[in-house]
């Protein structure tokens, strides 16, 4: 069995001979967007937490071993809203921001409690392991659909004729976007997901912002006119039954169900097919037992680890945590492609296999905010990757 899923670079990014510190962890640097396995390996041993540099020169903790991510994410300590870490003078010196950012972030994942629990109980009935189940077959005809596209043409991109746009199509029949809108969001979402989280959003990021946002308060408007069976519907009677939800939420919620849901699918069937294509002997395994295919998907959102790193949290207080001090407001990222990888939790994390037991990857997070859509992820990445990987045979 091969070890190394990904392609190799020349050199390791920050280490040199014998392991020694090069130079700091360059988070940007390409050699290690490309293949960032090895720090992770040499942080988990010599520095599980460690305090990176962000190009501002702001501090940016990274926890990289299994325990101590897990034991992050259920930590309150450490919150999502910079206002629960920051005192009102931190606070006054940071840069404006347009106030339709603003009202975005007041979205379920970048709130603390007790607004969090409000904005996810609005929701989490229709991401339901039953409920999702039921939409077994529709996603099933949106992959079947993408790949007779595809087929016949002789040549065809994965990602952006199947990966991107399975995911897409899916969540927004959800919501209830039109089919001929779709287009329009697609571009507009791809522009927006192509934002780091970290670093402020450039001018196209911003421009795509402020025309899904119009995009979404029309829709807004027509739903409150004409009520569909949908989730916009649904979020919006939510919004005019009172003091549930404020316009500015049902905006920032749906933002967040199309994004949140979006790159990380698209990482999962992309990376997922990659990896198995270069396991031919575990996707044989797959094309001869296909009741194997719920377990694979696992072992391929442990092995990709479709969030490299899970979104931003800051020390709500000065807090000692796996033998370092980390001061209070200071940003700490939680690196779930690193726990899904940690020795100390997984014999052999290096190889996929696709039997593995026992296999309790971080990929979708945990704690309170544990992925709101593993349900639908799990679903998309059965289908997805069953369809086009493992039953078609065109690309081996
Ligand atoms: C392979 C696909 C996916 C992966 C790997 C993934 C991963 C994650 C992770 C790691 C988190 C927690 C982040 C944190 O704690 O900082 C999260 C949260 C979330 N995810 Fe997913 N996700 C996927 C697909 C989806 C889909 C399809 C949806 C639904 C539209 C979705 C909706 C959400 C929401 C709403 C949250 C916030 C939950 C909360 O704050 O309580 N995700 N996801």
């Amino acid at each position: 069995m091969e070890h190394e899923a990904f392609p190799k670079v020349e050199r390791d990014p920050v280490f040199g001979e014998g392991g020694a510190v090069r130079r700091p962890v360059d988070l940007f640097d390409p050699a290690f967007k490309a293949n960032p396995y090895p720090t992770y390996a040499y942080l988990r041993d010599n520095a599980p937490v460690y305090r990176a540099e962000l190009p501002d020169g702001q501090g940016m903790w990274l926890i990289t071993r299994y325990d101590d991510v897990q034991a992050l994410l259920k930590d309150d300590r450490f919150v999502k809203d910079l206002r629960n870490a920051k005192t009102p003078e931190e606070l006054e010196r940071l840069p404006k921001q347009p106030e339709l950012l603003e009202q975005l972030a007041q979205n379920m994942l970048d709130l603390d409690e007790p607004h969090h629990t409000r904005l996810r109980g609005l929701v989490h009935q229709a991401f339901t392991p039953r409920l999702i189940e039921q939409m077994r077959e529709k996603v099933r005809r949106i992959a079947e659909e993408l790949l007779d596209a595809m087929e016949g043409k002789g040549e065809a991109d994965l990602i952006t004729e199947y990966a991107y746009p399975l995911p897409i199509t899916v969540i927004a029949e959800m919501l209830g976007i039109l089919a001929e809108d779709r287009h329009l969001f697609r571009g507009w979402s791809d522009v927006i997901v192509g934002s780091s989280g970290i670093l402020e959003p450039d001018e196209s990021q911003l421009a795509a912002t402020f025309a899904l946002a119009d995009y979404f308060k029309a829709l807004f408007a027509e739903r409150r006119n004409r009520p569909k069976d949908d989730l916009l519907t649904a979020l919006i009677r939510a919004e005019e039954a009172g003091d549930q939800l404020s316009e500015g939420e049902v905006l920032a919620m749906a933002f967040l169900l199309l994004i949140a849901g979006h790159e990380t699918t698209v990482n999962l069937l992309g990376n997922g097919t990659l990896a198995l294509l270069q396991h031919p002997e575990q996707r044989e395994k797959l094309a001869r037992d296909p009741g194997l295919i719920p377990g694979a998907v696992e072992e391929l959102l442990r092995y990709t680890s479709p969030v490299e790193m899970a979104t931003q949290r800051y020390a709500g207080e000065t807090v000692e945590f796996g033998g370092s001090v980390i001061p209070r407001g200071e940003l700490v990222m939680a690196v779930l492609a690193s726990a899904n990888r940690d020795p100390r939790r997984f014999a052999e994390p290096d190889i996929l296999d696709v039997e593995r037991k026992n296999n309790r990857h971080l990929a979708f997070g945990s704690g309170v905010h544990f992925c709101l859509g593993a349900p639908l992820a799990r679903l998309e990445g059965q289908i997805g990757l069953t369809a086009c990987c493992v039953v078609c045979r065109t690309c081996v």
